[in-house]
């Protein structure tokens, strides 16, 4: 497994429906029903950039007020850091598959709770506190080259960094 320093990057051009949907989703952050209906309707199609024993995160979509929408494009083998989140998260695999390993954060440290294998068209979705970076404390591994579509109530760069 490499885990590694993401970088970030902008939008590929997207279809005003695709920019359409992208707003609906941001509407939405606190509902998951819709969330994962809006998702199902989104392209994966792009061009988004490769990045070698790592991932990259194309920002699709920022409201003034927080909501963040992107896609990571991962190379097999990839890992993130464990990491929390804002308010609202919600991950859906677009291609390939995820492997998620989700902690408790304890006066002890953190625990496991839980290793998920996400596959093309399913998701996680987490609500925490507001104001608060600490929902869904976990570590994504991308078990094949993936691509995933996500969409947070805020920076997901925020989220708490716990290595
Ligand atoms: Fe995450």
């Amino acid at each position: 497994m490499n885990d590694c320093k993401a970088k970030t990057w902008p939008s590929p051009a997207l279809s005003p429906r695709q920019q359409q949907l992208l707003e609906a989703m941001a509407c939405h952050l606190d509902d998951e029903t819709s969330l994962v209906s809006l998702a199902a309707d989104f392209e994966a199609q792009g061009d988004y950039p490769h990045a070698p024993h790592c991932y990259s995160r194309s920002i699709l979509y920022r409201h003034p007020e927080g909501a963040e929408i992107m896609v990571a494009r991962w190379d097999v083998g990839a890992r993130t850091p464990t990491h929390g989140h804002p308010q609202y998260a919600f991950v859906m695999v677009l291609q390939g598959c995820l492997q998620m390993e989700h902690f408790t954060d304890t006066p002890n440290g953190l625990h496991l709770t839980e290793t998920l294998v996400k596959h093309t068209g399913e998701h996680i979705y987490a609500a925490g506190r507001e104001g608060c970076y600490d929902n869904a404390i976990h570590r994504v591994t991308a078990l094949q080259p993936s691509l995933s579509l996500h969409i947070y109530s805020d920076d997901a760069l925020k989220g708490i960094c716990f290595d």
